[in-house]
């Protein structure tokens, strides 16, 4: 069995290093918030869920560590928030570190209210933080087998030939995968011909990591640079499009990794579904509209190097908007752990919102 790509003992939360692969498997054992911070701002860890998961347990190490401080309950709830809006300001566009990280402060805050003590409160977040890990690996696969029979029913049963971008697999999960874990679905079912996997310009999350899951699940599987997607589209070649999602407005509009907008548009030119599979811990109630969401900008870097090498002249300035938004319109489904919503998308949302225990109760 492969080992888990993220565990904890607590204290300890050992992180596959993501950077490193395909070439080298290298575990991380991170022992404080700042370790971790810098593993989740480095994409040392990535991928909207499984960054949800790591801040969680970051706020239990953080809670260990200020309950050795001998703090009075103010003092230590103080510096909880603290250590959680530091790790929320680190990738501000997945909202499902920021829904980890508040359901953690609500927790210390509910428990010093009633009296616990810190070393209480440290001991209760390692247990929250393992069960919103376990509760993710439960949504990935409901979210595997409502869009595979989603993709089914749209094909009459035929098998299909998948475009998916980014990585929403294993590692960006606490296991299985979103969009990644609707495909692993299709595949097990036998309605998987082929999966075209977008390489995911400036990181290559889609050749590195995606082409790296695919391998180890033996799905067969082809890698194209981002620019050839329409092209294939126009072939005739892509049956359907699947993504994952970082932060899903009320009304619909998905922020998932940059080039995600074009797929969508080049899927809707060609008459191709495009589909977005995503936890109800990605879904943000705070957001009425996708032009409200904060897009990371990371260093240009990336974009003005390849493979470690600078493959720009030295004077190029570059952008680097790591995200972007794919309006509702484009959608023609979102597929959750509680089955697959359609337009329109606002009042759909607002019924899983209001009737989703997990995700209402960890917002104040
Ligand atoms: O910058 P990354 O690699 O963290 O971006 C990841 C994505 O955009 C994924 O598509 C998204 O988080 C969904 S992961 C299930």
């Amino acid at each position: 069995m492969k080992p888990a790509h993220i565990s904890y003992h607590p204290g300890t939360l050992r992180l596959l290093d993501q950077t490193q692969l395909p070439a080298a498997t290298i575990f991380l054992d991170l022992q404080t918030l700042f370790e971790v911070a810098a593993a989740i701002k480095e994409l040392r860890v990535r991928g909207a869920p499984a960054i949800g998961i790591t801040a969680a347990y970051a706020m239990a190490i953080e809670a260990h560590e200020l309950a050795r401080q001998s703090l009075d309950a103010a003092t230590f709830l103080q510096r909880v928030q603290r250590a959680g809006t530091a790790l929320i300001a680190v990738r501000p566009t997945a909202v499902n570190l920021a829904w980890a990280v508040r359901r953690q402060e609500k927790t210390a805050q509910e428990m010093l209210a009633a009296g616990s003590t810190p070393a209480e409160v440290a001991t209760a977040l390692d247990e929250v933080a393992q069960v919103i890990h376990r509760e993710d690996i439960e949504s990935c696969r409901r979210i595997g087998d409502h869009g595979a029979s989603f993709l089914k029913n749209l094909r009459g049963g035929q098998p299909q030939r998948v475009l998916t971008h980014c990585n929403t697999g294993d590692l960006a999960t606490g296991g299985y995968g979103t969009a990644l874990g609707v495909i692993r679905s299709l595949w097990a079912s036998g309605h998987l011909q082929q999966v075209f996997v977008g390489e995911t310009r400036p990181v290559l999350q889609g050749a590195r990591l995606t082409a790296w899951e695919l391998v180890q699940d033996d799905i067969p599987h082809t890698l194209i640079t981002d620019s050839m997607a329409a092209h294939f589209m126009q072939r005739g070649e892509i049956d359907a499009v699947i993504v994952g999602a970082d932060r899903i407005a009320r009304n619909g509009d998905v922020a998932n990794k940059i080039g995600t907008y074009a797929l969508a548009v080049a899927a809707g030119a060609h008459g191709i579904p495009f589909l977005v599979a995503a936890p109800l811990s990605t879904f943000d109630p705070d957001l009425a509209r996708g032009d409200e969401i904060v897009i990371e900008q990371r260093g240009p870097d990336e974009v003005t190097s390849f493979a470690g090498a600078r493959s720009s002249p030295p004077e190029t300035q570059a952008a680097n908007p790591s995200f972007d938004v794919t309006p509702a319109q484009r959608i023609r489904a979102i597929v959750t752990e509680r089955g697959a919503i359609e337009a329109p998308f606002g009042p759909a949302i607002e019924r899983l919102l209001t009737s989703a225990p997990a995700a209402a109760k960890a917002r104040t």
